[in-house]
């Protein structure tokens, strides 16, 4: 074994977003790329002499060669210990939940969520600190500032580890503990829930599907709902992880589910449907001929949790981010608890669950989750609903209802504009943030503007203050449009435009959410000037 250390050249600089560093798979795989933003985040962390890492990806295409690579450097850095999953595979939340139960010095996931997967697709790494949450601002600020200062890079020059026998082995100094993926998760889930509720459900002829979507979730479905819980073999389809996902965009949403919605929407839809990401942190909710809204999911998540032994106590607070519709905040009210409105990704939270402020928290963009880890989970939506629907003996239709009935439904849609050429997404962005002022008083499309502004938040925690995220624009009435650029896309820019409309009428709790919708949609269109500044008339993908 040879210790190296290689010349090198900062690498082009885009600051890691909320989701880490995402790329084309043949950026990362370019000559030095990943080895320096490898170097990059070890120095930006003081460097990882004597310290243990958490290691594990989503199992998408070039996940195995690079878990091999930062291995080599951290051995080269003087890690002490390097946990990683078998065969290379955590997914997001066990990464989570690893880091935090073996005290470790964070962890390197690797993952570009719900991106296609392949060698013409995306690859991503993000670095987690010690609570096992997304790096915040200032880290990935220092991450970006040395990977632009980079001049060598330190590798050992080793044969291949392996990574598919448990157990430990050496590397130069290092150990490399190759753990199962599964099993504190699995253990973990049965502390938060009632699993014989849950079994019982099942042996009474409850049934569910469970798409894995050929990403990382499969494993753990499979050992959870089938083997754990008694669902049937079958339960869950598409369970075996692949490199590009089956071809498919593993993201559990209407569009890229289709089958599963399909299933769900037609005479034989068993009694639940669920599905999840690339790397395990987004899920799905949809009921025998009743899809489920994330916004939605996470209010009745809030206003139910109390069936859940983890949450039997109640919550302490809740969190959404902003584009993420109302519905919990009136949960919240209810409870008597709080409800923060903070910027998009998952890091914002974070202080709020360390500090004790939220107990559940949301996005519009099917993530959800709690403290019992520092990042959505997927797993942990779909059973803290099987939770729910165990102890409440409803149907997931029926408890949509009764929620709407006591608490009003937010109509929601969000639409999104993707691979538009960056300077006409900018001014589509920078057009409206002129506009903001003069709006209010304004009619658009037979709707009265309210109230505009930009959202800026200032974290309660540590006082750090993030701007510039999102307009958002009400009319009376209680109707809202936002407008956001995407921060994960990796070709061109995608422009967000989220809908929202509120309806407490009992007459007015069953309609077609696009007819709800339609006028504020076309208010959007024109406060914008979408298609003129875009050329596109129509949205790419609408959930
Ligand atoms: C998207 C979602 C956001 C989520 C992030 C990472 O970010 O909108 O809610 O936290 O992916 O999964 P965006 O592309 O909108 O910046
Ligand atoms: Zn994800």
């Amino acid at each position: 074994m040879k210790l190296l250390s290689v010349a090198t050249s900062p690498i082009d600089g885009q600051k890691p977003g909320t989701s880490g560093l995402r790329k084309k798979t043949r950026v990362f795989m370019g000559r030095h790329y990943l080895e320096n933003y490898v170097q990059a985040i070890f120095n930006a962390i003081g460097g990882v002499q004597g310290k243990s890492l958490v290691i594990g990806g989503d199992g998408r295409y070039f996940n195995d060669r690079a878990i091999q690579v930062i291995l080599r450097m951290a051995a080269a850095g003087g890690a002490a210990r390097a946990i990683v999953g078998q065969g290379g595979i955590l997914s997001t939340p066990a990464a989570s939940h690893l880091i935090r139960k073996r005290h470790s010095d964070g962890g390197l996931i690797l993952s570009a969520s719900h991106n296609p997967g392949g060698p013409d697709e995306d690859f991503g790494l993000k670095y987690n600190t010690p609570n096992g949450g997304p790096a915040p601002e200032h880290v990935t600020d220092r991450i970006y500032a040395e990977s632009q200062g980079l001049s060598t890079y330190q590798i050992i020059e080793t044969t291949d580890i392996d990574l598919d026998t448990l157990g430990q082995s050496a590397l130069a100094g290092m150990i490399v503990e190759v753990v199962d993926p599964v099993a504190d998760y699995a253990a973990m889930m049965q502390q938060l829930f009632d699993f014989e509720a849950i079994r019982a459900l099942f042996a009474g002829g409850f049934r569910m599907r469970f798409d894995a979507m050929h990403a990382v979730t499969g494993p753990y479905a499979k050992a959870i709902l089938e083997d754990a819980l008694g669902a049937p073999q079958g339960t869950v389809v598409n369970a075996v992880p692949l490199p590009d996902f089956g071809g498919g965009h593993p993201d559990p949403n209407p569009i890229w589910a289709k089958d599963l919605m399909n299933l769900m929407m037609g005479p034989d839809a068993p009694d639940f449907g669920a599905a999840s990401d690339g790397d395990g942190d987004r899920n799905m909710i949809v009921g025998r001929g009743c899809y489920v809204t994330p916004s939605d999911s996470l209010a009745l998540l809030a206003a139910q949790a109390h069936l859940a032994p983890a949450y039997a106590k109640g919550l302490k607070g809740v969190a959404r981010s902003m584009p993420t519709s109302a519905a919990v905040d009136r949960v919240a009210v209810s409870l008597g608890i709080p409800a923060y409105e903070t910027p998009t990704g998952w890091k914002f939270f974070g202080n709020l669950l360390d500090a004790g402020h939220a107990t559940i928290c949301g996005e519009e963009s099917a993530g959800t989750g709690s403290d019992h880890v520092r990042e959505k989970d997927g797993l942990w939506a779909v059973l803290l609903w099987l939770n729910i629907l165990a102890a409440s003996g409803k149907s997931v239709d029926e408890l949509m209802r009764d929620h709407w009935a006591r608490y009003g439904r937010n109509y929601y849609s969000r639409h999104d504009y993707e691979g538009i050429a960056k300077a006409a997404a900018d001014a589509v962005i920078e057009n409206l943030r002129m506009a903001l002022p003069t709006l209010v008083g304004r009619t658009v499309a037979g709707l009265t503007v309210s109230s505009a502004d930009e959202f800026g938040y200032e974290d309660p925690v540590d006082g750090s203050v993030s701007t510039g995220q999102g307009l958002r624009i009400g009319f009376d009435g209680g109707q809202r449009v936002v407008f956001r650029l995407s921060g994960t896309g990796t070709d061109g820019a995608t422009i967000r435009i989220y809908l929202e409309a509120l309806r407490t009428d009992p007459d007015h709790l069953a309609l077609d959410p696009a007819d709800v919708l339609k006028p504020v949609a076309q208010a959007a269109g024109e406060l914008s000037r979408l298609a003129a500044l875009t050329g596109r008339t129509s949205p790419d993908v609408i959930t």
